[in-house]
């Protein structure tokens, strides 16, 4: 049984068999419909709790989606609906639900909730975005990337605007895919623990960090952790960190452009550079469930 919290505790090479064995699920499904199990239905049996106390499309439909193909059963609740609303502590949560389900999927806006979850939880979790990271999606980004363009490795990736959850995962990533990962945004703005990482850079001048990119990054500038106080604040020093077509001329023709959505335009990217890269944020959003239901394997194995 394994956790699936952060890139940062799993080997590259357990990292590498999710993506290829993500490559085979996706392979499979071409033939099939949405609601027909997968040739091998790897949950058959199980039962997987999504518990979720944020707002969520993409990650909520497709564990929901995922867990239905391969023969699972999942019990979707929003966290408001539970007596965790009510202050019962996570760790009792964990110890109960652990009774019932097989798995536990959670999305918080406190990441301790992740860990006091696995450290009482006789089942496997996995984290569904936490204010500290996002590890499906970037584990999903990395797929899509390789999927369009190659192997990642060596790769320059340039994160743009708010160095948040996603960003933290994103340079987790560099560490074990070995590719650089360059932030430009307000420093104080940055990702978390960058010290003593090899593949990180900062640049202020957002002209100058996409000089050679193969890949530009960015999200929202507010996550839904922060409080309208710190959203205030955050809305004009980001402003010159918004992906525009102006910014895509400093770049190589090639060079794609990622939103992990959903998409706040003419804010942190422009409606026209939305219009360009929609497929690809689709695509991005599509593999979030080929990837997903390799993680759930991979803990179960
Ligand atoms: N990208 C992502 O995690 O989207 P949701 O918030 O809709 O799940
Ligand atoms: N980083 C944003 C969006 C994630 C899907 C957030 O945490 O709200």
């Amino acid at each position: 049984m394994k956790n699936f919290i952060d890139i940062q505790e799993i080997s590259l090479s357990q990292l590498r068999n999710i993506l290829e064995d993500s490559a085979c699920l996706k392979n499979f499904r071409t033939k099939l419909l949405k609601g027909e199990l997968d040739t091998e239905p790897a949950l058959s049996g199980r039962i997987v709790a999504l518990l979720f106390k944020k707002p969520s499309t993409r990650t909520r439909f497709s564990f929901d989606v995922g867990i239905t193909q391969m023969g699972g059963k999942s019990i979707s609740i929003s966290s408001n609906e539970m007596q965790l609303s009510n202050a019962e502590q996570m760790t009792d949560t964990a110890q109960v639900l652990s009774q019932y389900v097989d798995m536990i999927v959670l999305r918080t806006d406190n990441h301790h909730d992740l860990l006091d979850l696995t450290e009482n939880s006789a089942v496997p979790v996995i984290n569904g975005l936490s204010n500290f990271s996002h590890p499906c999606q970037v584990l999903a980004d990395i797929f899509t990337f390789e999927e369009l363009v190659g192997s990642i490795k060596g790769k320059k990736v340039v994160w743009l605007g708010d160095g948040n959850n996603v960003c933290n995962s994103y340079l987790q990533a560099a560490e074990k895919f070995d590719f650089e990962f360059v932030y430009s945004g307000p420093k104080a703005f940055g990702p978390d623990n960058v010290k003593g990482s090899l593949h990180y850079g900062y640049e202020k001048d957002p002209e100058n960090a996409v000089d050679s990119a193969d890949l530009l990054v960015t999200d929202t500038w507010f996550s839904m952790h922060q409080t309208e106080m710190e959203r205030s604040k955050r809305a004009t020093l980001m402003e010159d960190y918004c992906i525009t077509e102006g910014l895509l001329r400093s770049t190589k023709s090639e060079c794609l452009v990622f939103h992990c959505m959903p998409i706040y335009r003419d804010k942190e990217i422009s409606t026209q550079v939305v219009e360009r890269f929609f497929k690809v944020f689709l695509s991005q959003a599509e593999n979030r469930l080929h990837v997903q239901k390799s993680i759930m394997k991979w803990c179960f194995s």
